[in-house]
């Protein structure tokens, strides 16, 4: 089950992704996590990614290519894998076909709107990297994680002003991956305004429907 997800930040991504990788006990593999996880423990790596991250910049293909590599070789990505944040470049994707057979790619889609108001009520855990949001899903109690009990905070990359350009790169450079997995027979929308259940819903049909599922 190697099953890829794009679509513009915020669109709900990581959330369907922890989702599935639960349901399914395949590794969630998100390139966001890893940087911003390279970035506080102020690893050789974090310090060359974090001036990209921070302004919503993709960071250089060269470095994210080998940083997916050397993840995808581990033991855990022998039974499948759901990639979220990679490939984001045509370049990224032709590395990715030299690495792994990809099986389906979930284009997750909704508006705009709908997007910058996901991006700017989001909450994430310091400690677990759960994630929340002030009004659709509220911690129990506010600032506070629910699994661990860690300290909630705002992504640096989740103000107004960097959320505009995260949407802009998106669109210069991630959104030709649409017609470069379509091509391959490979791609399906996901309509991702709806609730979460109904969301994976929508994935589980379409992963059933195309025997990646049995
Ligand atoms: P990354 O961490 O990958 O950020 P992103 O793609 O911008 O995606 P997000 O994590 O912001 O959103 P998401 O779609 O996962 O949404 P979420 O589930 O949190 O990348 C960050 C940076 O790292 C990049 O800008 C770049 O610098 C660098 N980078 C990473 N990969 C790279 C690569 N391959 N190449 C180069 N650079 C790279 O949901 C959002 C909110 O909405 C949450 O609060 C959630 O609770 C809520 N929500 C989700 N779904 C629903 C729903 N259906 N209904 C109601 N609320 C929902």
């Amino acid at each position: 089950m190697n099953i890829v997800l794009l679509g513009p930040p915020g669109v709900g991504k990581g959330t369907y992704a922890g989702r599935l990788s639960e349901r399914y006990g395949i590794p969630h593999i998100s390139t966001g996590d890893i940087l911003r996880e390279e970035i506080k423990r102020d690893s050789e790596l974090g310090r060359k990614v974090k001036k990209y991250v921070e302004r919503g910049e993709l960071v250089p293909d060269s470095i994210i290519i080998e940083v997916i590599k050397e993840r995808l070789a581990a033991d855990d990505c022998r039974k499948g894998f759901i990639l979220d944040g990679f490939p984001r470049t045509l370049n990224q994707a032709r590395a990715l076909d030299n690495i792994v057979r990809v099986d389906v790619v979930f284009n997750f889609v909704a508006p705009k709107e709908v997007i910058i108001e996901r991006l700017s009520g989001r909450r994430i855990c310091r400690k677990c990297g759960a994630i929340y949001h002030i009004r659709y899903k509220p911690p129990k109690k506010p600032g506070v994680c629910d699994i661990c009990g860690g300290e909630l905070y705002q992504r640096e990359d989740d103000k107004p002003e960097v959320i505009e350009r995260r949407l802009e790169v998106y669109k210069e450079q991630t959104a030709p991956l649409i017609d470069y997995y379509s091509k391959k027979g490979l791609l399906v929308d996901i309509d991702a305004s709806k609730e979460v259940n109904e969301v994976i819903a929508q994935c589980e049909r379409i992963l059933r429907e195309r025997g990646i599922l049995k």
